[in-house]
């Protein structure tokens, strides 16, 4: 396992809800944070330098990365969008954030990917990272191309990438499907902690929790050190859903991306 205390990351996206979740817990482990964001974002303390800045603007990527012992992406649209939107800010942001780390000799990468890379896999279907993406939208083609991006990053410039597809992040699970995809924020944090200290080279795994039914094995995490310890049967009990849906739910309907399509 790679220590952490007392190194730097850089956390994007660290105004959203799993950066905040994060930098705290970073913090409380005596990791030093650059916490980045479009929008402003308060320091969790005094080794955390927080900056303004756009995904979209490498160099100021690559100002953020000098010095840094890795990166953890979560900045970006994390739902169903306009494609253009998607592709600006998800896929050349991301390819933003990984030449940066290549130019200031950044040696991990942490991606923020998601389940809803695999959103149309049945939901009686059990899904690992090795097989074929079958996204649920635009949001989850989006992802499709990080995922590459950082496998690109691995096989041709060395840098270590670990993409993490995250469940749902709740504090509760709300809904039959979240159910099997609830990602309690401890779990996250687990999971991105997982991510950060791994010794492989590259690693793509989901971040679910122990829920009593789940459709994504957690073998690759299990192989990384990820081991969730909530369930989400410990807020009710498992109500049905049709094994013949997709898994992405209301999210993989024709009208989730057509309503949010630009003209
Ligand atoms: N929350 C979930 O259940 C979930 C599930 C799957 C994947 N993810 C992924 O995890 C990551 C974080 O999710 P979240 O729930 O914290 O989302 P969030 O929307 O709360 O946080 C994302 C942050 O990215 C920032 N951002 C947006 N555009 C930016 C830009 N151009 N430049 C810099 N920053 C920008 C936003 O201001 C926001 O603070 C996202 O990449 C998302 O796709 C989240």
């Amino acid at each position: 396992m790679v220590e952490i205390a007392n190194s730097r990351w850089v956390v994007t996206g660290a105004a959203g809800t799993i950066g905040t979740e994060l930098r705290a817990a970073l913090h409380e482990r005596q990791v030093a944070l650059v916490s980045t964001d479009i929008v402003t974002t308060t320091p969790v303390g005094q080794d955390d330098r927080v900056v303004q800045a756009d995904v979209g603007d490498l160099d100021a990527m690559v100002a953020l990365c000098e010095g840094a012992d890795g990166v953890i992406h979560l900045g970006g649209i994390p739902d169903e969008a306009d494609f253009h939107e998607l592709a600006t800010v998800n896929i050349v942001g991301t390819y933003h954030v990984l030449e940066a780390a290549r130019r200031a000799g950044v040696p991990r990468v942490v991606y923020a990917s998601s389940n809803r890379l695999t959103g149309m896999y049945p939901a009686g279907t059990m899904v690992s990272p090795d097989m074929p993406a079958r996204p649920d939208g635009f949001n989850g083609v989006s992802k499709v191309a990080g995922e590459a991006l950082c496998q690109l990053y691995t096989d041709k410039f060395g840098i270590s990438t670990v993409s993490v597809r995250i469940g749902s992040y709740e504090q509760q699970p709300g809904s039959p499907r979240e159910q099997r995809t609830w990602l309690s924020p401890a779990d996250a944090v687990r999971a991105l902690l997982a991510a950060m200290t791994t010794t492989q080279a590259s690693a793509v795994f989901y971040a679910v929790s122990a829920n009593s039914e789940r459709w994504w094995d957690l073998d690759a995490g299990t192989a990384i050190g990820f081991v969730p310890e909530d369930d989400a049967a410990g807020w009710g009990a498992l109500e049905p859903i049709d094994a013949s849906m997709p898994q992405g739910g209301r999210y993989a309907s024709e009208e989730y991306s057509l309503d949010r399509m630009r003209e």
